[in-house]
Order: C-alpha cells, then sequence, then structure tokens
C-alpha cells in the first residue's frame, strides 16, 4: 500500500460551518480565533483509488490546518510556517510517503521548499498538475464561446504566482496578446522580460487589476488575494474567466448581474475508481481538486520525492504530470462553475445575451 497525505483548510465560514454546523450564526472574529488555538488533525482517509495502468493501492489522510485564508495572509509568517509544518509532520507521522499542500498551506516557506526540508518524505503542491487542468479548462471555455485566441487578448491576474507564471508563459504561444496583472511591477517586469526572450506574443504588465483586465477577452486568474477581487463593473461583455484561485477570485456578484460574462473554475479533476474522501468539500462524488490528483498521481506512481515546489515550476514537470494523469485515468472535469456544471444551454444563453448586446437589445451592466 502506498500512502499519501493532503492539507486542507476552511476556505471561508461557509465551509467552517459545513463541518462544524455549531458555528452557524458565530462571528467570523471569534471563530478565528478558536481556529488559531486548533492544532492540525486528521479529518479523513482517502480509500478508493483505482489506476487503470497499475495495480498499486494507495490510501491517504486528509489532515485540516485550521485557519482561515484570511489568517494565512495576516498572521505572523513564523506563526503560519509552524502551523503548517505541524499538519505536514502529522500528515508524515500518518505513514505517508508523499505529503501534498493544498490551499493556501503551499505558498508558506518559500512555496513549500522549506517545509520540504523539515520532512523525511516527499512533499509536493500539486501546482503542476492544477496548470494542466487550468490550461484544459481555459482552452475549452473558449473553444465553446467560439473564442479564436490567435486573435485574443487575454489577461494572467496573479500571473507572477507559481500558477500564474507556468500559465502565462504556456498561453504566450497561443494567444496575440497578453496582459500580465498582479501587484508587484518589479515581479512582473522580470516576467515579461523571460516570455519576451521566448520570443511569442505582445505582452504588457498591469499592477491595476481594472486597467490590466478591462480589455480582456479571456481571463485566467489565480491569486492568493484571499478572494473576491475581479467584480463584474470591471469585464467587457463576452470574456470568458477561468478562476483558479481558492477561494475564488471571481466575485459573487458576477453569476448574478452578468449574463453576458462565462465563468468557469479551473483545476477540478475525475479521479478513476471508487474514490471516497470520507470528507464533504463540496464537490461531485469522485471529483477533487487538481492539487489532491497531484499527489494521488505521485504516490501511484511510488515516486515519493519533492515535486512541485517553488514559484519557478517548470514546463517539463507539467508535462510530464499531464501524461502520468492520462496514464493513471484522472482527466479533467467538465467545465463547473458555482458549484454545478457548466451546461450547453448555459453556454447557448450566455452567446445569445452577447448578440444582444452587440445589436444594442439589452443593457447589461
Ligand atoms: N484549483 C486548484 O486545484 C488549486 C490548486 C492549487 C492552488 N490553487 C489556488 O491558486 C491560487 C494561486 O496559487 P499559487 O500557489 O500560484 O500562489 P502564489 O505563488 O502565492 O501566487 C499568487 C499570485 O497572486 C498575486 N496576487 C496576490 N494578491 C493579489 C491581488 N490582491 N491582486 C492581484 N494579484 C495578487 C501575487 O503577486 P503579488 O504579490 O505581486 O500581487 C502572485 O502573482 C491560490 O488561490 C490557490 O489557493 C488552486
Amino acid at each position: 500500500m502506498n500512502r499519501f497525505g493532503f492539507l486542507i483548510h476552511p476556505l471561508g465560514m461557509q465551509d467552517v460551518v459545513r463541518y462544524a454546523p455549531n458555528a452557524r450564526g458565530k462571528r467570523e472574529a471569534l471563530v478565528s480565533k478558536i481556529l488559531e488555538w486548533m492544532p492540525p488533525y486528521q479529518a479523513s482517509l482517502v480509500t478508493g483509488v483505482r489506476s487503470k495502468a497499475v495495480d498499486t493501492p494507495i490510501e491517504g489522510h486528509f489532515i485540516t490546518v485550521p485557519m482561515l485564508p484570511r489568517q494565512f495572509l495576516e498572521k505572523d509568517r513564523d506563526w503560519v510556517f509552524e502551523k503548517v509544518l505541524r499538519g505536514a509532520l502529522l500528515a508524515q507521522s500518518c505513514g505517508a510517503q508523499i505529503v501534498g499542500l493544498g490551499g493556501y498551506t503551499s505558498m508558506v516557506g518559500e512555496a513549500g521548499k522549506a517545509i520540504a526540508e523539515r520532512l523525511d518524505v516527499g512533499v509536493t503542491s500539486g501546482n503542476s498538475y492544477t496548470v494542466v487542468a487550468a490550461m484544459e479548462a481555459t482552452l475549452a471555455a473558449a473553444r465553446a464561446m467560439d473564442l479564436d485566441l490567435t486573435r485574443s487578448n487575454v489577461a494572467v491576474v496573479g500571473a507572477t504566482g507559481a500558477i500564474g507564471a507556468v500559465c502565462s508563459r504556456l498561453l504566450s504561444r497561443q494567444v496575440a496578446r497578453l496582459s500580465l496583472v498582479a501587484r508587484s511591477r518589479s515581479r512582473l517586469q522580470t516576467l515579461a522580460e523571460k516570455i519576451h526572450a521566448e520570443g511569442r506574443c505582445a505582452v504588457s504588465i498591469d499592477n491595476d487589476l481594472e486597467r490590466g483586465i478591462r480589455e480582456a477577452d479571456v481571463i485566467v486568474t489565480a491569486t492568493a488575494s484571499g478572494g473576491s477581487i475581479i467584480r463584474a463593473d470591471s469585464l467587457k461583455p463576452g470574456v470568458v474567466i477561468c478562476d483558479v484561485a481558492l477561494p475564488h477570485d471571481v466575485c459573487r456578484e458576477v453569476a448574478r448581474t452578468r449574463p453576458d460574462v462565462l465563468v468557469v473554475e479551473g483545476g477540478v479533476i475525475e479521479v478513476p475508481g471508487e474514490v471516497e474522501f470520507n470528507f464533504d468539500f463540496g464537490y461531485p462524488a469522485r471529483h477533487s481538486l487538481a492539487c489532491m490528483a497531484e499527489t494521488m498521481i505521485l504516490a501511484l506512481e511510488g515516486r515519493f520525492e519533492d515535486y512541485s515546489l517553488g514559484r519557478g515550476l517548470s514546463l517539463e514537470k507539467v508535462q510530464e504530470i499531464s501524461r502520468l494523469a492520462q496514464r493513471h485515468g484522472f482527466r479533467t472535469a467538465g467545465l463547473r462553475a458555482n458549484d454545478e456544471a457548466v451546461t450547453s444551454d448555459k453556454i447557448e444563453e450566455v452567446k445569445s445575451r452577447i448578440k444582444d448586446h452587440r445589436r444594442g437589445l439589452s443593457v447589461i451592466r
């Protein structure tokens, strides 16, 4: 039996209430204080993953690191690091031979490198397979909307991050113009120079979010902002958005007020076998996040080594994990948004709203 561990954390109050219903109605400040005192704990045992290529059985523990995204961003860095490290050590003591760092746990300690140095087993953020899933979802959504990427303006928000940087480099090979958006101009400049040197498309940088996405036909967003930074009134009619961030970068109001915009989640995977997570993280049966799936794939392969760590992910590893995922029968789920499948009816509705808008028949904003 090969064993993995995977660190998770609540993405917001709705997750806290799902796991601890008596938290309902409590103030976030109080809940945060309680989470602060709680040590990491075993949340569930994951069983039933079945590769189509090998007979190796695997199982794994989900370990909760009880912290909300805001706490990762605002608490003392050393304190956050120590708490994540305790979670990773707990996974190791449960027998994990590879430990995946989910959500914001992968952003501490030089994007996982310092955690890996303190463990005796392999560590990954799962970000290489997240890039694969995000690119597949983006391309599928653009195709569904009949968008020709070679003529499109594409923006990547969180472009200098672990996921954003590789997505930017991959997109630069197939789009007309790329707008790189994040807060630090100097890091954006460095990335833009790298993409220029690779000689692909026209590239601009912007540290003003609204300006950086205003002309975009397609947006891939993967920030660690704490969520809800992309507002309905910043978006061009007809834009396709792939939201990889957790919590999501796109405000909930977009679904309600912008029927002319297609938002899809990037990073949802169908897991092969009769997998039981024994834990409700809000996805349909047998579906997981790409970062969880990467950890499972490495466990199936017996690759108990450090894999996706740091902000400079390699294109080779992205290609390799894509190949390994196919070999074992993992695949990107159909398009999803707001906890449900994006149906062909929904896509037709968005297209018709765009047509109406072009003919001046409706006021969308
Ligand atoms: N769906 C999945 O399976 C999956 C898997 C793994 C991760 N994720 C999610 O993907 C996201 C990115 O992860 P990562 O590891 O790539 O993070 P990361 O390396 O920390 O990168 C975050 C990026 O966001 C930018 N950023 C942060 N706050 C911003 C703001 N307010 N406005 C604009 N840009 C901002 C950062 O640059 P500046 O600091 O310069 O702004 C950086 O470019 C996270 O939300 C994570 O939870 C999803």
